[in-house]
């Protein structure tokens, strides 16, 4: 088992970013019904985010409802909504007492009124906090924010604000939900699913990817713990030759 002290102070993620999955197989193994592993899933939230404050993490972004995800039973989309309303009001305060910026990302105009404004709430709140940045995907997908930029984009240019020749990469990402935020330098994905989802298409351009048969409501502290460590223990090379990191 890898220990806290284990891990490489200087080089903890400062972005990590989570596909939390498995919830509906999580419930079924326990003869439950699916909503029942999303109320716990919410439990393994509470963890890693306590986990990422006490280790120093800057940006946790959690994959909790995709723009795929409205395809979902009309029951099951309602239970999460419900459920993501209830969780906000009730976490808020204490990620408040815990200097938590809590953020989103995601169609937000699609989601019910009441999960709208209880958000905005929570974001009003905490838009001061200096610690831990927790960003919500919520009706989020990587496709959907892409095209969304491109057509922002397209429309400055037709309105002649901004030159063709002004767009690069650079640009493009001051377009994107994420603008200011750090690309994840670690993207875990849980439940033994080896696929992104629609997840941070951009971001993750040269994430370390940590893939771990855990269902999400098992995921704890002890988890990421090996999932940093993991991350720790490779070469991000970024196209260079391994002989090339050394020199710098
Ligand atoms: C992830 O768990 C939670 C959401 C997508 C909201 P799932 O609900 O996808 O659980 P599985 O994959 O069916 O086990
Ligand atoms: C991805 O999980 C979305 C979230 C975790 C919110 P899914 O369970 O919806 O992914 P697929 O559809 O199986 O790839
Ligand atoms: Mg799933």
């Amino acid at each position: 088992m890898i220990s806290q002290d284990q891990l490489d102070q200087t080089k903890i993620p400062q972005h990590i970013a989570i596909i939390m999955d498995g919830n509906g197989r999580w419930a079924k193994l326990h003869g439950k019904a699916r909503v029942y592993g999303h109320h716990k899933g919410v439990e393994s939230v509470r963890s890693v985010v306590e986990a990422c404050t006490e280790l120093g993490v800057k940006y946790l972004t959690l994959y909790a409802f995709s723009t795929e995800n409205w395809k979902r039973p009309e029951q099951e989309v309602i239970a999460l909504m419900e459920l993501l309303v209830r969780t906000i009001r009730k976490e808020t305060p204490e990620l408040n007492t815990k200097n938590v910026r809590i953020r989103t990302i995601g169609d937000g105009h699609s989601l019910p009124k009441t999960c709208i404004d209880e958000l905005n709430e929570a974001k009003q709140l905490t838009e001061k906090n200096t610690g831990l940045n927790l960003i919500l995907a919520l009706s989020y997908s990587g496709r959907w924010e892409i095209a969304n930029a491109a057509k922002e984009i397209a429309k400055q240019v037709q309105e002649k604000k901004l030159n063709v020749d002004a767009i690069d990469e650079k640009l493009f990402e001051q377009y994107l939900n994420t603008k200011d935020i750090p690309d994840p330098e670690l993207l875990i994905r849980t439940s033994g699913e080896y696929r992104i989802s629609n997840y941070l298409l951009w971001q993750s351009a040269y994430s370390e990817f940590y893939f771990t048969k855990t269902l999400w409501p098992d995921f704890d502290k002890q988890e990421l713990i090996n999932a940093i460590y993991d991350y720790q223990n490779r070469e991000r090379r970024f196209g260079k030759i391994s002989e090339q990191l050394e020199v710098k």
